[in-house]
C-alpha cells in the first residue's frame, strides 16, 4: 500500500452547474501522490461539490478529472479506486462494526476469510479492534468516526476523500482525532483530499491548501505560504486566529494612511496614490508612540496571551500579544507595525499589491 506513485489527482477546468446556478467556475487542481491536500473555504464555496466530482458522485458540464494520469471523467465511483468519508459517517445501523467495515469488500466479491483478515487489520489501524461485534448505535461519536475511517481504508484505495470528518466531534476529541488522522495518512502513504471550513484544522493537517471562495480557487499553497503571503484580501480575512485585520486605507509614497487617524511607513513605494485594503495580522500590531490613533474597546484575556479590540476611527481592529499590557476601556493609544508586516490589497479587486 505504501506506493508513493499512486493517488495523483488532476482536475482541469471543472465546471459544475445546478440548473442555472454555477457552483464551480472552472476549478483546476493538481495533487501529488501521498499528499495531504486540504480544500478550505467558507460554507457554500464549492468544497463538497469538488470532492464529489473527484469521487465520481457528481458529473461536470465542462472539464476533466484525471487520476494517476488516466481520464476518469466518465467513470463511475466504483471504477475510480477512491474511498470517501462523509461528515455523517453514513454507517449501516443494522450491521455490526465488522460488517460495516467489510461491506466494500463484500461488494466486490471477496471471500469471507479474506474479508475478516482485512477488517481486523483496518480496525487495528484505527484502534477499534475490540468493537467489531457492536452496532453503530452502541458506539460514541468518536468510535463511529473510526469505523467510517476503517471502512474507507479497508480497500486500500489510491485516494482518500474526507468531507469535514471531524465536525461532529466535540472540541477535545476533534484535536486528538486530527493528530491520529494525520499519522494514519502518513503511515498508509495514501493521498488524502480533505474538506474543511476550519482554517486552523487546515493549517495543522495540510501539506498544501486550496482556498475556495464562491466556486473558485483563490490560492493554493503551503500553510506557511498562505498565512505569510495571502494572494487576496478574502484569503487574508479568512486565515489566522483571529484573522488578519483589514482596514480601508490610502497608499502613497512609502506610507499607508488610514483616514484622519494617521499613517505608518511601509517598505514598498506606491507608483501613484491609490485606495487599498491594508492587512495587518493581530500579532503584528503594536502599541506605539505614533502611528494610527486608536481607542480601546475591550481586552480579552486568554491566559498565555491577550487580544485587545480597538477602534481606528470607525474601523475595528484586533491586537494580539503575549506580553502583559495594561489597557483600559476607552483609553486612547497609537498603533504601529513593522514596515514588512503590511499586506496591501487593491480596494476593489482584492488582489495583492505588495
Ligand atoms: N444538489 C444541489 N442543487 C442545487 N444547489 C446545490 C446542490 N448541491 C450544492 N449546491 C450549491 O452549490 C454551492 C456549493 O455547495 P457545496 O459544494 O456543498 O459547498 P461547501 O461544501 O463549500 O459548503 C452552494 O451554493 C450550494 O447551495
Ligand atoms: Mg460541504
Amino acid at each position: 500500500m505504501k506506493d508513493s506513485h499512486r493517488g495523483g489527482v488532476s482536475l482541469q477546468g471543472a465546471v459544475k452547474q445546478h440548473g442555472t446556478l454555477t457552483v464551480l467556475h472552472g476549478v483546476d487542481l493538481d495533487i501529488h501522490p501521498g499528499e495531504f491536500f486540504v480544500l478550505l473555504g467558507p460554507s457554500g464555496s464549492g468544497k463538497t461539490t469538488t470532492l464529489r466530482v473527484l469521487a465520481g458522485l457528481e458529473s461536470i458540464s465542462a472539464g476533466r478529472v484525471l487520476l494517476d494520469g488516466e481520464d476518469v471523467t466518465q467513470k463511475d465511483p466504483g471504477e475510480r479506486d477512491v474511498a470517501m468519508v462523509f461528515q455523517s459517517y453514513a454507517l449501516y445501523p443494522h450491521m455490526t462494526v465488522a460488517q460495516n467495515i467489510g461491506f466494500p469488500l463484500k461488494m466486490i466479491g471477496m471471500a469471507a476469510d479474506a474479508i475478516a483478515r482485512a477488517v481486523a487489520d483496518a480496525a487495528a489501524k484505527v484502534s477499534i479492534g475490540h468493537l467489531l461485534d457492536r452496532r453503530p448505535g452502541q458506539l460514541s461519536g468518536g468510535q463511529q468516526q473510526r469505523v467510517a475511517l476503517a471502512r474507507a481504508i479497508v480497500r486500500e484505495p489510491r485516494l482518500f476523500l474526507l468531507d469535514e470528518p471531524l465536525s461532529n466531534l466535540d472540541a477535545r476529541l476533534r484535536l486528538e482525532t486530527r493528530v491520529e488522522l494525520k499519522k494514519l495518512q502518513r503511515s498508509l502513504g495514501v493521498t488524502a483530499v480533505y474538506v474543511t471550513h476550519d482554517q486552523e484544522e487546515a493549517m495543522t493537517l495540510a501539506d498544501r491548501i486550496a482556498v475556495f471562495m464562491d466556486g473558485r480557487i483563490v490560492q493554493v499553497g503551503t500553510p506557511q505560504g498562505i498565512f505569510g503571503r495571502p494572494s487576496h484580501a478574502s484569503v487574508a480575512g479568512f486565515i489566522g486566529t483571529p484573522p488578519m485585520n483589514l482596514l480601508q486605507a490610502t497608499w502613497s509614497g512609502q506610507a499607508v494612511r488610514v483616514g484622519h487617524n494617521g499613517h505608518v511607513d511601509i517598505d514598498a513605494a506606491a507608483p501613484a496614490e491609490r485606495a487599498v485594503t491594508l492587512g495587518v495580522r493581530p500579532g503584528d500590531l503594536r502599541i506605539t508612540d505614533s502611528g494610527l490613533a486608536a481607542e480601546v474597546e475591550l481586552v480579552e484575556e486568554l491566559g498565555d496571551s491577550r487580544i485587545a479590540i480597538l477602534h481606528v476611527g470607525e474601523q475595528r481592529v484586533k491586537l494580539k500579544t503575549d506580553s502583559p499590557i495594561e489597557l483600559r476601556e476607552g483609553q486612547a493609544v497609537h498603533l504601529g507595525f513593522a514596515a514588512k508586516a503590511a499586506h496591501l490589497f487593491d480596494r476593489s479587486s482584492g488582489e495583492r499589491l505588495n
